[in-house]
């Protein structure tokens, strides 16, 4: 297994190029199901969580060129409705084939998935506007097995979950008739995904506020389509900029997806410049201390909150941070606490007390986020050596996150374990 090595201290200074949304990449992957013709993606990340949705589509019969990153997805070979325990498990976007499985097929065999281990994470919410459409639902052996065509229907969501969003309109893009959701959530990926399916001929409106309706269509073409930049990994490297005390820019990113996240930076004393699709932020003098609160879009992104604690652990002050969208993700803390920060946890909410420096040790990752912050307070730790295990966490997300960030001056490598 691979680890990583960070000696900190050193200002990232430079600009680094944000790949295409991981979390929008999965499920339009998935949506390319639904499809009775060629979908081909650009700007697709080289990541594990993607080569895992790969395989799972590759095993229904998919026919799959992925090259540089572009991603040929030729669905008519698709023969396979099911989706196998041993690649969901590894996965919870595994999970995001349900809903064109059913619009496909009118039938899908799901395994129940696994993914970070942050909370319970059930599906509830997914299952439940599925039974809405009017699928038959039983869970048997582990498995989702769910049969029946879509029929339109109104459906108010008990919470505005991305991914129930994403299957729901998935399987609706293909129901008899006409489907409103209301309560759904709102992020730049569901706005991606009906784009991406209108462009193969569906007929959705309203993605990105609060109610999205979906006229049923007998079938849908194939398309063409670029991937949204991914506003975690923008969010993640600029962190990096600033917990060092450098200067980053990001290209090829999208600012309007990262509102309040960008005024956080600014309320710690960054200096944050947006020009049209580059974000710079720097900063100079000391951070302040701030409180963030996760929120779904477009409150704070849950998928920053260990980054920005990592950021407040050497800012002067003490920030308050909550979760508010899942149970239990403060697994970041123990492993910073190793390397001099001082945090107390109380439920969802975290007080951070900054410190003057915090100093490397040997931590291990724990989800993908969590390892994020993991490799950003190793970039601001100013003396010792931080060494990061079970590495292949942060590789699901982050493409080649060690040579992104070497380009802009951290002393980081990844090496072979017991070497
Ligand atoms: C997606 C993102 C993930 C991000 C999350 C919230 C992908 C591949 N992943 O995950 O990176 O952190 O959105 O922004 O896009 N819930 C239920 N029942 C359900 C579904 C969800 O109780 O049926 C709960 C979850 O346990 C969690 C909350 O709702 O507490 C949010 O989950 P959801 O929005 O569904 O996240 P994902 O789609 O899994």
């Amino acid at each position: 297994m691979d680890k990583i090595l960070i000696r900190g201290g050193n200002p990232l200074k430079g600009s680094v190029q944000v790949r295409g949304a991981k979390n929008s990449a999965l499920p339009l992957m998935a949506a390319a199901l639904l499809a009775e013709e060629t979908c081909v993606l650009h700007n697709v990340p080289c990541l594990h969580d993607v080569f895992t949705m790969d395989k799972i589509l590759s095993e229904m019969g998919m026919a799959i060129d992925f090259t540089g990153r572009t991603m040929t997805m030729d669905p008519k070979g698709v023969s396979s409705h099911e989706a196998p325990y041993e690649l969901v498990r590894k996965m919870r976007a595994s999970f995001f084939v349900l809903g064109p499985l059913l619009g496909r097929f009118s039938k899908a065999k799901v395994s129940l998935p696994g993914g970070c281990a942050i909370g319970t994470r059930p599906v509830d919410i997914h299952l439940k506007g599925l039974e809405s459409l009017g699928v038959k639902i039983r869970i048997e052996d582990g498995y989702v097995v769910a049969e029946g065509r879509p029929q339109g229907a109104n459906i108010a969501l008990d919470f505005p979950s991305v991914g129930a969003t994403e299957n729901l309109m998935c399987a609706a893009s293909k129901a008899q008739g006409v489907t409103r959701l209301t309560n759904v959530a709102r992020e730049p990926e569901i706005v991606d995904l009906a784009n991406f399916l209108n462009g193969m001929g569906a007929q959705i409106s309203g993605a990105g506020t609060d109610l999205i309706t979906i006229l049923g269509v007998d079938s849908l073409g194939g398309t063409e389509h670029v991937v949204i930049p991914d506003r975690i990994e923008a969010g993640t490297l600029l962190i990096a900029g600033v917990a060092t005390h450098g200067d980053v820019t990001v290209l090829n990113a999208d600012a309007d997806h990262l509102p309040v996240f960008l005024d956080k930076l600014r309320d710690m004393g960054a200096e944050v410049e947006v020009h049209g699709s580059r974000i710079r932020a720097a900063a100079k003098n000391g951070l302040k201390a701030v409180d963030v609160s996760t929120q779904v879009y477009p409150g704070f992104p849950t998928d920053l909150q260990a980054q920005i604690m990592a950021l407040a652990c050497v800012a002067e002050g003490a920030s308050i941070i909550k979760e508010n969208v899942f149970e239990n993700r403060f697994m970041q803390v123990a492993e910073l606490t190793r390397m001099g920060a001082v945090i107390d946890v109380d439920g969802n909410s975290a007080v951070v007390r900054g410190v003057p420096k915090l100093s490397g040790a040997p931590v291990m990752a724990s989800d993908l986020r969590a390892s994020a912050a993991l490799v950003i307070a190793g970039l601001a730790a100013t003396s010792g050596e931080t060494s990061i295990t079970r590495v292949y966490h942060i590789d699901r997300g982050y493409e080649r996150i060690e040579e992104r960030l070497a380009s802009l001056g951290a002393d980081i490598r990844r090496v072979r374990d017991g070497q």
